[in-house]
């Protein structure tokens, strides 16, 4: 059975990708945003998924404001990164795992969620800059360490989906990749974000308040967040904000708790807030281990993380 051990948030802001082609990483401005990954490449180098489904929004590149998917699942065998205006980022053509994705697409859909199916399709830095964060830079001519399945899904153009609707997803994603008979080691990334608006009068405004509750929340009060209406996000996290629905789709495939690992948040790249969280699944083990003994609670909660994962939190 293939299983989901963990989630990660991430914000995709498309200038960390450009200090990373352009060889800016050790500039000050850019360490600081570099340097709060770190650890979470050495957990993604321990963890070593079989797969990775991404879910994130694509910015007028695959898409366009004449055709925009709700939601899009990527089936196809591989995923080239598009142009964005300066040629395509200096980074692999992404492989994907057209039979996972196949299978997912069939069960959410017999789920009732209304996915399209997108068996050809270029991605932009909503996926590429995640992945350079998470697996570190990898030569255009090498292979990133996983085949990734890519999760599109529409906040550039009113109305995208409620967050109530992105955690029902997640979800259905989860018993799609349960019901998988390949034993695979998934992880899903939820990308965007935190708080940023890129125009309008208020461009560059940032809510770190609201961006450190998003994140408790996140990890141990979903249900507060699927009621935020789009509204709210937009009032208090900017324009741009609402991207942060996609965290939802992540952390409705996961188990109700979950063991925080780690959290990173800084301000600001580019125009945002950059946000940062791992969220961690507890094996079946470490469940099952904490569920008989008579321990006090904090002691196995602390057991069971460390059954799944180094606690790398800084
Ligand atoms: C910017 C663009 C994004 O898509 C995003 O999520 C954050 C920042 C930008 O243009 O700075
Ligand atoms: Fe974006």
């Amino acid at each position: 059975m293939a299983r989901i051990v963990a989630g990660i948030g991430s914000s995709h802001v498309p200038a960390i990708g450009a200090a990373l082609d352009n060889g800016k990483t050790e500039e000050p401005y850019w360490k600081r945003v570099f340097s709060g990954f770190e650890k979470s490449e050495a957990w993604m180098r321990k963890t070593k998924p079989d797969v990775a489904i991404i879910v994130y929004n694509d910015h007028a590149s695959a898409f366009s404001v004449e055709m925009i998917p709700t939601f899009a699942l990527g089936c196809a065998a591989e995923f080239p990164p598009a142009d964005e205006g300066w040629g395509p980022r200096p980074v692999p053509v992404i492989k994907g795992h057209p039979a996972l994705a196949s299978h997912i697409a069939q069960s959410v859909i017999l789920d009732e969620f209304d996915l399209t199916i997108c068996n050809k399709m270029e991605v932009d830095h909503g996926m590429t800059v995640p992945m350079n964060l998470l697996f570190g830079k990898v030569d255009k001519n090498a292979h990133w360490p996983c085949p990734v399945i890519p999760l599109a899904v529409n906040v550039v153009m009113y109305p995208p989906p409620t967050g109530h609707r992105c955690y029902m997803l997640g979800r259905a994603i989860r018993k799609a990749v349960e019901s998988y008979p390949e034993d695979l080691k998934v992880v899903i990334f939820g990308t965007g974000g935190l708080s940023h608006q890129i125009s309008g009068p208020r461009a560059g405004l940032i809510n770190s308040k609201w961006d450190k509750n998003f994140l408790d929340n996140l990890s141990k009060n979903p249900q507060k967040l699927v009621k935020i209406p789009h509204i709210d996000y937009m009032r208090e996290a900017g324009a741009e904000g609402i991207e942060m629905v996609m965290w939802l789709i992540m952390r409705g495939a996961l188990n109700d708790k979950v063991d925080e690992v780690y959290r990173f948040y800084t301000v600001p790249a580019s125009n945002t807030a950059v946000g940062h969280i791992i969220l961690a699944n507890r094996s079946r083990a470490a469940r099952k281990s904490a569920a008989k003994s008579k321990r006090p609670a904090g002691k196995i909660k602390r057991a069971a993380a460390h059954a799944n994962a180094d606690r790398v939190r800084s």
